[in-house]
């Protein structure tokens, strides 16, 4: 596994390797669920690249840029033994160098839900993304549906830009009691941790709901957010049962619907989600 910092060295050895590579996007402290996006890549690829990078540009001032977790010996044992080739992990100023000034913004899918939440945030995720696809050059991308709104922002931009290259989107990896897998679960207290999984309840009341009938999307809402209730410790930021391709929030979830939802457990913001019915495109 080569591990490297600059543009140059990533550019020299994707060049140097042919046949298919495979990028696996992400900001570092792995677990299981950057893991199984990395095992698809590897599955599916000649060749299989990680970045870890965490992206100043997509936290807000107010955010946890500064003491986002960190672990990067611990990362590159993870990526060896799981086959990776190439490691980026680039200084901020190889990413965005003095002087930089270009930027790439997804529009409408951007405004609704963690977009309303997180102004600047998207532009950030699609920026260096881009900025990603450009110097890998990848034949696919791996993303995770636990950041349900990024895959859906990233498959736009990359329709709207013609990037020549397959995004694969991989299903969310949980822990046992349902809490889907988060580098920011450390920021959690034992009695956080254990009201954590109110999440994923809330995702199945509404899920049953949803099979057993219940189509309308304000009782679906109703739902999750009555589940959530039960929990003191979780401070619910938005519910959504919404369109799985536009994010527009449903009356009529009979098609298909992405349910989500963001809820503060102490310090952590956690996100889940399920996606129901129709497959997104
Ligand atoms: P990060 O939060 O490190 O996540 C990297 C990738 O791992 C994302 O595609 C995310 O959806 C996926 N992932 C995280 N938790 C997962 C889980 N429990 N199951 C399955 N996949 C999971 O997302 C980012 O970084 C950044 O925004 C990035 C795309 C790297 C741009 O900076």
């Amino acid at each position: 596994m080569q591990v490297v910092e600059t543009v140059a060295e990533v550019r020299r050895i994707r060049r140097a390797a042919p046949g298919s590579w495979g990028l696996a996007p992400t900001m570092g402290f792995l677990h299981a669920g950057h893991v199984s996006l990395v095992e698809r890549a590897r599955a599916e690829n000649d060749h299989v690249g990680v970045s870890i990078f965490v992206n100043p540009t997509q936290f807000a001032p107010t955010e946890d840029l500064a003491a986002y977790p960190r672990d990067l010996a611990r990362d590159l044992d993870l990526l060896a033994r799981a086959g990776v080739d190439l490691v980026w992990t680039p200084p901020v100023d190889e990413v965005y160098p003095p002087g930089y000034q270009t930027y790439v913004t997804v529009e409408e899918v951007t405004r609704m839900l963690e977009g309303a939440a997180r102004p600047t945030h998207f532009r950030g995720v699609t920026t260096v993304v881009a900025r990603l696809f450009n110097v890998f050059q990848p034949d696919r991308a791996y993303f995770g549906q636990k950041d349900a709104q990024q895959a859906i922002v990233i498959r736009q931009m990359v329709r709207d830009l013609n990037f020549p290259l397959e995004l694969v989107v991989c299903p969310i990896v949980r822990e046992a009691d349902g809490l889907a897998l988060s580098s920011r679960n450390v920021y959690l207290t034992p009695e956080q941790r254990a009201a954590a999984p109110v999440l994923h309840r809330s995702l199945c009341a509404a899920r049953d709901a949803w099979q057993a009938g219940e189509h309308d999307g304000e009782r679906l809402r109703g739902i999750m957010a009555a589940v959530l209730a039960t929990e003191p410790l979780a401070h619910p930021d938005y519910v959504s049962a919404a369109d799985p391709n536009t994010l527009v929030e449903l009356g009529d979830a009979s098609l298909g619907v992405l349910l989500s939802m963001a809820v503060r457990v102490g310090k952590a913001r956690l996100i889940d989600n399920m996606l129901l019915g129709r497959v997104v495109d």
